[in-house]
């Protein structure tokens, strides 16, 4: 099976990726740990569990707030950003 480069963008910037990669090795990849703040104290949060349980890896993908970066999967042309507090 060959591997397919996609582009998408993380916070405006051109992020490459492979396909069937999630959004959180994506973003791991290029070096971004923080995939959101929290509500009230606005502390940074990346990935913890990696399998979509303690939902830290939180980001905003096209648009749509609160994705879970470690289980969703890059798409071309998907526009991710990182997520302050509640994300509305
Ligand atoms: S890292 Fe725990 S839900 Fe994504």
């Amino acid at each position: 099976m060959s591997e397919k480069v996609i582009t998408c963008t993380l916070n405006g910037a051109t992020l490459t990726a492979i396909s069937g990669q999630s959004v959180a090795a994506a973003m791991i990849s290029h070096g971004e740990r923080i995939n959101r703040t929290t509500r009230i104290e606005n502390s940074p949060r990346g990935i913890f569990c990696g399998i979509g349980s303690c939902f830290d890896c939180l980001v905003v993908v096209d648009g749509i707030a609160n994705q879970r970066a470690c289980i969703t999967e890059v798409r071309e042309g998907m526009t991710i950003q990182t997520q302050n507090g509640a994300g509305t």
